[in-house]
């Protein structure tokens, strides 16, 4: 028999509960064994649940019961679930997580806790929710050279600027209406701010070359920024805002990944990635482009691959499962300024203002657009080249077009 513990009983802990529970038969089938859950350790109170048994206030009890195999952590944060996770690796216990926050600042020294007490530390629900992407990164594409991932990798804010796209709401009401829904927290920082999707990429980075790369090594830029004149405006030439987070590798072996919003052309895949689904494409030498697509979140897609990871431990306990990546280094990582693209930049200025300092550009247009309001296409070129161009000019918005 398998024993689990869940740490945490919040969304994403009772979803895996009632997966372990409502797909019982078939898990332990999958198995060849009994999969239980044993715990649940939370400092709530849960007098009606049908696991009411099961909880547990001291993680203690947990770390002590020999009997427990698999430790299932969804508390979320890189403090009280950081001591836990160590806690648990070093009993020997593997640990299977949703935690991405915890994954993306710790996930090495985990990852050699893991190793040297023979257990796992599995983490396939952190990054595009009930999406397989970590997995076939490490093994149905362990063949490649991996040389580019981009992604759109937070739903709340895929939610919001579909909403901008589609119904015309500003960033505010559209953020307000995700709130309602229950996709924003009240506190929306970490996902419009582009925090989350920093996480995920540092995470995908990492298991694509190897090295562990941390949030502040990645330049983030969110949402708030993106105006309803932008959103027409690149409509117009038939292109989608997104926030995307990338992550390329370099010729010289190091790695650019950053966060921000994009201008992505209507006819590339990932402008058709609406409401709250999360979308990763991944570029191989020699599958070349692979798309993986789904539900980024939510209580039982996330439920399923956390589920998936415990059975993939429990098939064999002693079986080596480890995602593995060495240490990061300060110089791993290089600014994302290296990179030529086309720009969007919207501006208060005239077309011929624009021409004057930016050479050939495509103008856009919409309707209602004031007097003296400019917004264009540039040709290829770096950020810094384009920041020096637009000296003197006043830009409002200034994003990064997608090839
Ligand atoms: N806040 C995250 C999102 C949840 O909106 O994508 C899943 O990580």
């Amino acid at each position: 028999m398998v024993k689990i513990a869940i740490l945490g009983f919040g969304t994403v802990g009772s979803g895996v509960a009632e997966v372990l529970t409502e797909n019982g038969g078939l898990i332990d089938r999958r198995v060849d064994d009994l999969v239980r859950l044993k715990y649940i350790l939370d400092v709530r109170d849960f007098p009606d649940s049908p696991y009411r048994d099961c909880f547990v206030k001291d993680f203690s009890v947990i770390e002590q019961d020999p009997e427990v195999d698999i430790v299932v952590e969804t508390i979320g944060g890189a403090t009280v679930a950081l001591d836990f996770t160590t806690r648990a690796l070093k009993a020997g216990k593997s640990v299977v997580t949703s935690n991405k926050e915890l994954v993306a600042t710790h996930g090495y020294e985990l990852l050699k806790l893991a190793r040297e007490h023979g257990c796992s530390y599995l983490f396939e629900a952190s990054v595009g929710g009930g999406i397989p992407i970590l997995r076939p990164l490490t093994s149905c594409l362990a063949a490649n050279q991996l040389e580019e991932i981009t992604g759109i990798l937070n739903g709340t804010t895929n939610y919001i600027l579909t909403r901008m796209i589609r119904a015309g709401l500003t960033f505010e009401q559209a953020l307000q209406e995700a709130q309602e829904k229950g996709y924003a927290e009240k506190d929306p920082t970490a996902d419009v701010d582009g925090h989350d999707a920093c996480r995920k990429i540092c995470i995908l980075s990492a298991l694509s070359f190897g090295r562990q790369i941390y949030p502040e090594q990645v330049p983030t830029q969110g949402i708030r920024g993106v105006a309803l004149e932008d959103v027409a405006y690149a409509g117009s030439a038939d292109y989608k805002i997104k926030l995307l987070g990338r992550a390329i590798r370099r010729p010289e072996g190091k790695v650019c990944a950053f966060v921000a919003p994009h201008l992505v052309p209507g006819d590339n895949p990932l402008a058709g990635v609406e409401d709250v689904f999360n979308a990763i494409a991944v570029r191989g030498n020699a599958i070349g482009d692979v798309m993986f697509y789904g539900r980024g979140a939510g209580k039982l897609p996330t439920a399923s691959a956390v589920v998936a990871d415990v059975i993939d431990i429990a098939k064999d306990l002693k079986r080596d499962h480890r995602n593995d990546w060495e240490e990061g280094a300060p110089d791993l990582v290089v600014s994302p300024d290296v990179l030529t693209s086309q720009w969007y930049v919207r501006a208060e200025a005239t077309a011929e203002q624009a021409r004057a300092a930016c050479g050939e550009i495509h103008l856009l247009a919409r309707s209602g657009a004031p007097a003296g309001e400019v917004a264009f296409l540039t040709g290829p070129m770096t950020e810094p080249q384009l920041r020096k161009r637009l000296e003197g000019l006043e830009v409002r918005s200034l994003f990064r077009v997608l090839a």
